[in-house]
């Protein structure tokens, strides 16, 4: 079971909830965001975004274990619900 949890956007300040049944990438689009999936479970890394701060829960099976400290795949990756600080994504 997902938790929400709420995302930054580094360039203009704006939050973004990610309710528990929605993806990431589902709340990036729906503010405006044009965010390019192929696999959207993980595999691929074509929706790899960068983010500056925050934690995440990597769900993904292609990013290096450094490519995760500077990336996440928003297809299926989240923020951690129980984090005090938004996940700021480098948009
Ligand atoms: S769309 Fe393939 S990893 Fe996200």
């Amino acid at each position: 079971m997902s938790s929400a949890f709420t995302v930054k956007i580094a360039s203009n300040g704006q939050l973004i909830e990610v309710s528990p049944d929605q993806s990431l990438v589902e709340a990036l689009r729906a503010a405006g965001f044009e965010i390019q999936t192929s696999c959207e479970s993980g595999l691929c890394g074509t929706c790899k975004t960068g983010y500056l701060s925050g934690e995440v829960d990597h769900q993904d099976f292609v990013l290096e274990p450094e490519e995760q400290e500077k990336f996440l795949t928003v297809c299926i990756s989240r923020g951690l619900a129980a984090s005090k600080e938004p996940l700021v994504l480098d948009l």
